[in-house]
């Protein structure tokens, strides 16, 4: 009686699929609730071991100023996906994100340093970060301004995007400060074809 109990309770664990409070945060999230399994909905993946989310693609293409906030109940959270969500800046009110390992904010609204670096507060477990296509509205000082301020919020960064940007080589002294980069991505940044890149000697 016992064993076919907890046979019950593991059937209708497994047919819930995800965490209640984390389908709950993802339907604020203005995620379109189609069955129970937020596993399963578009843009999300979870750890098939304990159920948790542990990876989300913002489905939002208007968000304006982003409350990191909304996704601190993601505890198991390494990779967020914020591309084109119409991100003009980010705010916080806890610690939340403390394992989030990948950011991509490419292809948002951003409209100067601060309203990027708004959006690299309190990440410091980030490895990986995309900055791809951002610099639309950001004056190029600007962007550097931010390439120059990243080494000291993200410690342990090794993988940093900043292709399809209006820039040139007056950008890459602003990359000094990057010591613990293995990938740096630049396609179509506008630089001269004569730049010669030799390894770990160019940062
Ligand atoms: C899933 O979570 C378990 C327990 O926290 C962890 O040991 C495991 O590495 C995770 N799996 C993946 C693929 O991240
Ligand atoms: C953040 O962006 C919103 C528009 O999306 C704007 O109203 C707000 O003033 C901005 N906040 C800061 C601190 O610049
Ligand atoms: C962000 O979200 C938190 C938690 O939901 C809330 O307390 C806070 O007021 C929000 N901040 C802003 C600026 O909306
Ligand atoms: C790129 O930047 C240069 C110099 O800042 C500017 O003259 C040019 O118009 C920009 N090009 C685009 C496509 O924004």
């Amino acid at each position: 009686m016992k064993s076919l109990l907890c046979v019950f309770l593991l059937v209708l664990v497994l047919v819930e699929g995800c965490w209640k409070q984390e389908r709950e945060a993802l339907i604020a999230l203005s995620w379109v609730n189609i069955g129970t399994d937020c596993c399963e909905w578009v843009g999300i993946e979870c750890n098939t071991t304990t159920g948790r989310v542990t990876k989300i693609k913002l489905q939002s293409y208007n968000t304006g100023s982003l409350n990191y906030s909304d996704f601190a109940i993601f505890k198991d959270l390494t990779t967020l996906d914020l591309s084109g969500s119409g991100i003009s800046n980010c705010t916080r009110t806890d610690q939340g994100l403390n394992n989030l390992e990948v950011l991509d904010l490419g292809f948002n609204l951003f409209y100067n340093a601060i309203s990027i670096l708004s959006c690299l507060d309190g990440l410091s477990s980030l490895k990986s970060l995309s900055l791809a296509d951002t610099s639309v509205m950001v004056s190029f000082h600007d962007f550097q301004t931010v390439l120059e301020t990243i080494p000291s919020k993200l410690l342990h960064l090794e993988v940093l995007d900043i292709s399809y940007n209006n820039l040139s080589n007056e950008i890459l002294p602003s990359l000094r400060g990057f010591k613990s980069l293995k990938e740096l991505h630049l396609s179509v940044i506008g630089l001269d074809s004569d730049l010669h890149i030799q390894g770990k000697s160019m940062l």
